[in-house]
C-alpha cells in the first residue's frame, strides 16, 4: 500500500488497494486478540492460582478463530465481505465469531470463579474481555440507513479502543509492572482504579467525535470535542504509572527486554492515543482532517503503542518463563526493539506531513482528491524507508521469538 501511494500500484489488479487496506486492518485486529487471548490465557490462571479448566478446548478455540481469520481473508480477495471499514467479515463469519469468543469467556471466567483468589488485575483484564465481546454486538445489528449504520458501526470500533481494550491493556500493564517491578500490588492496583475511572468518564461520550459530519445530531459536536479532550488523561494515567512504579521499583529483575516493552507500551500510548488523537479531536480541526492520512498517522502510533507493544511486551514477558531459556537481554532483542519503534515513529511523522499536505491542498485550496494524491507521493518515499525499519525490527523480534521459543538443554538444567 506504500507503494501504491508512491504511485506503483502494480498489484491493482490482483488486488486492488481497498482488498489490501481491509486485510491490513483486519490482521490487526486478529493478532490484537489473539494476543489478548493469549495474555489472558497465561494471566487468569497464574492471578486466580487455579489452572485453565479445560486446556483442549483452548487449543480448539485457538484453531477455530484462526481458520475463521483465513476464511474471510481469501473470501475478501473474492467480494465476500460487507464493506464497513473495520468490521468488513460477512454476516456468517460474524456467528462464528461469537460462538467462539464465547468459549473464549467460558474457559476464562470459570478458571476464575474456580480459583482460590479474583484478584483486581484479574477483574479489570477479564471485565475488559466480557465487555470487548458484548460491544462487538451493536456491529451486527442491520440498518438500511447509512447514518444508523454508522452510528452502531462506532460502538464497536470506538468503544473498544478508546473504553474496554483500555482495560484490557491497563489489566495487563498491571501484571507487567507487579511482576518486574516488584512493587506492591494494592500501590500498583490503587492506580489502575484511576485508570479505569478516567477511561469510562472520557471514553463513552468521546465517542462523539466520531458522530460530527455523519448525519448526527448537531448536539455532538460539543459532547464529543469536550468528553474527547479529556481521553488522553486515561493515557497520560498509564504512562506516569508505569514510570512511576518503574522508579519506586527495586530495577532487579533480569528481564530487561520485557521491561523495555512495557514501559515504551505506556509512553508511546500517550503520544500515539493521547496526543495524535487531541490533535484532530475538536470539531473545528476535525472538519478539515476527517479522513485524511492525518487520521491514518494517528491511527498507526496508537494502534501499535497501546496494543501492538503490549502484546509484544506480555510475549517477552511470559516467554523466557514458558520454555525456560533466560531470553532475558539479548542484543538483538535490544534491537528489535529500537528499529521497530523508530521505523513507527519514522511512518508515523510521514503520514503526518502527508496528511497536513493532504489538508491544505485538498480542503483548503480545493484542489481534487486525486490530484493531491499525486503531489504527496513523495512524503511515501519517507514511509517507505521508516517501514522497512519497523519490518527488520519486527522479523527480529520473530527470529529471535522462534529460536528461544523452542526448548533445548538450557532449558532442561534450569527446571
Ligand atoms: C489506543 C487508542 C486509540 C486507537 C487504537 C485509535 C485508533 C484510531 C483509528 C484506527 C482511527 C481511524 C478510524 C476510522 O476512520 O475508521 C481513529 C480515528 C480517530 N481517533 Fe483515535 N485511536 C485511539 C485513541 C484516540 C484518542 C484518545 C483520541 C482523542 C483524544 C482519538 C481521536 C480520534 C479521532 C478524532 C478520530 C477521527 C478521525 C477522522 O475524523 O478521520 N483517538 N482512531
Ligand atoms: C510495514 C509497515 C506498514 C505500512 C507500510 C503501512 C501502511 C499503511 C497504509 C498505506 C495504510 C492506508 C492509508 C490510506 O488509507 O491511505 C494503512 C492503514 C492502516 N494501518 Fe498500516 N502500515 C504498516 C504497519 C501497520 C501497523 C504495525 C499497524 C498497527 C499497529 C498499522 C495500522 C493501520 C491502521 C489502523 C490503518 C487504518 C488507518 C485509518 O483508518 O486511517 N499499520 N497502513
Ligand atoms: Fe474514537
Amino acid at each position: 500500500m506504500g507503494f501504491a501511494h508512491m504511485g506503483f500500484d502494480v498489484l491493482h489488479t490482483v488486488i486492488p488497494f481497498n482488498t489490501a487496506r481491509a486485510v491490513h486492518t483486519n490482521l490487526l485486529v486478529v493478532w490484537l486478540l489473539s494476543g489478548f487471548m493469549g495474555a489472558a490465557y497465561y494471566i487468569i490462571p497464574e492471578e486466580s492460582e487455579h489452572e485453565l479448566v479445560n486446556v483442549n478446548l483452548a487449543y480448539v478455540q485457538l484453531i477455530s478463530l484462526a481458520v475463521v481469520g483465513v476464511i474471510a481473508i481469501i473470501g475478501y480477495h473474492f467480494n465476500y465481505w460487507e464493506g464497513r471499514k473495520f468490521l468488513e467479515i460477512p454476516r456468517p463469519l460474524d456467528w462464528l465469531v461469537v460462538v467462539n469468543v464465547l468459549t473464549f469467556l467460558g474457559l476464562i471466567l470459570a478458571t476464575l470463579f474456580k480459583g482460590k483468589k479474583r484478584t483486581t488485575t484479574a477483574l479489570v483484564l477479564s471485565m475488559g474481555l466480557l465487555f470487548a465481546a458484548v460491544l462487538y454486538l451493536p456491529g451486527m445489528i442491520w440498518f438500511d440507513n447509512q447514518t444508523m449504520d454508522s452510528f452502531f458501526r462506532w460502538w464497536v470500533v470506538h468503544l473498544w479502543v478508546e473504553g474496554v481494550w483500555e482495560l484490557i491493556m491497563g489489566g495487563i500493564l498491571a501484571f507487567l509492572l507487579i511482576k518486574i517491578t516488584g512493587v506492591d500490588r494494592e500501590v500498583i492496583e490503587k492506580w489502575l482504579y484511576v485508570i479505569v475511572g478516567l477511561t469510562f468518564i472520557s471514553g463513552i461520550l468521546g465517542t462523539g467525535h466520531h458522530y460530527y459530519f455523519i448525519g448526527a445530531p448537531k448536539y455532538w459536536l460539543m459532547i464529543g470535542g469536550i468528553f474527547s479532550a479529556m481521553e488522553p488523561l486515561a493515557f497520560l494515567g498509564m504512562a506516569l504509572f508505569a514510570v512511576a512504579m518503574y522508579r519506586k521499583g527495586e530495577k532487579k529483575h533480569p528481564n530487561k527486554i520485557a521491561l523495555s516493552w512495557t514501559l515504551g507500551t505506556a509512553i508511546v500510548s500517550f503520544v500515539g492515543a493521547g496526543l495524535l488523537g487531541l490533535a484532530h479531536t475538536m470539531p473545528q480541526v476535525n472538519l478539515y482532517t476527517h479522513g485524511t492520512l492525518v487520521t491514518a498517522m494517528h491511527g498507526h502510533l496508537a494502534f501499535w503503542g497501546a496494543y501492538g507493544m503490549i502484546v509484544l511486551a506480555i510475549i517477552s514477558y511470559t516467554m523466557p518463563n514458558m520454555t525456560g531459556r533466560k531470553l532475558y537481554d539479548s542484543g538483538i532483542g535490544t534491537l528489535a526493539f529500537w528499529l521497530s519503534n523508530i521505523g513507527m515513529i519514522g511512518m508515523t511523522v510521514a503520514f503526518g506531513v502527508a496528511g497536513v499536505a493532504q489538508v491544505y491542498l485538498e480542503r483548503i485550496m480545493g484542489l481534487e482528491f486525486g490530484d493531491v494524491q499525486k503531489e504527496i507521493q513523495v512524503h511515501f518515499a519517507i514511509l517507505v524507508i521508516c517501514a522497512t525499519m519497523f519490518t527488520t525490527g519486527i522479523a527480529l523480534f520473530i527470529y529471535e521469538f522462534i529460536k528461544y521459543g523452542l526448548p533445548n538443554n538450557e532449558a532442561l538444567e534450569t527446571k
